[in-house]
């Protein structure tokens, strides 16, 4: 009677620590993506932007990513509108072909995690919102490593979930003209 109380206390602990390790593989498996740094512009008056928002405010922390949430075939992501044509928001030519673009053509950059290294340069992907979907073409990054200097134009780093969009993209969601700057969508590689 004693022998067998021992062996099931013996199979619950082993039970319990198998339950405790399968967890934690877990928990690695579903981890999101943790922030790589903080950065904070130390001057003042040096953004041109009319949007004060999309300065970088003196003192504040940023948060910097180098990888964002995982890809799936319905991603998550936070759509927001840029112009990638020359004098544009969008600062600088695209990184992905050195070029400027239109606001009548669907591109889109894509924070530092889900550019993968150039890896989504030029190739397309379908952006759901509104219900509807338009496709567009990865053309540039949107640096959630870096911001908050000359170089970014003061501008924070991105976030780490973001889909930088042109106007037709926002067109081609039938989303009305007030409306464009920051929407949910989900994405996935078309
Ligand atoms: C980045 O590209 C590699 C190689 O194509 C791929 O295995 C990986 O899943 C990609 N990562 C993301 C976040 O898209």
């Amino acid at each position: 009677m004693k022998g067998i109380k021992i062996c099931s206390n013996y199979i619950q602990t082993i039970l319990f620590l198998l339950i405790l390790i399968s967890n934690f593989s877990l928990s690695i498996e579903a981890s999101t993506c943790k922030p790589s740094g903080k950065i904070k512009n130390l001057k003042t008056g040096q953004c041109n932007r009319a949007e004060e928002s999309e300065c970088c405010k003196p003192g504040k922390l940023y948060t910097t990513f180098k990888c964002s949430p995982k890809v799936s075939h319905h991603t998550k992501a936070i759509l927001t509108l840029n112009s990638f044509e020359k004098g544009g928001s969008g600062g600088s030519a695209s990184k992905c072909d050195n070029k400027f673009h239109s606001d009548k053509t669907p591109v889109v950059a894509l924070s530092t995690g889900w550019f993968n290294n150039s890896k989504r340069c030029l190739k397309f992907v379908n952006i759901f919102g509104n219900g509807k979907m338009v496709k567009a073409k990865v053309v540039d990054e949107c640096d959630s490593t870096k911001g908050c200097d000359s170089d970014h134009d003061f501008q924070p780093p991105c976030l780490n979930n973001i889909v930088d969009a042109s106007a037709a993209v926002w067109k081609g969601l039938g989303v009305p003209e007030k409306d464009w700057g920051q929407m949910n969508v989900f994405w996935s590689d078309a």
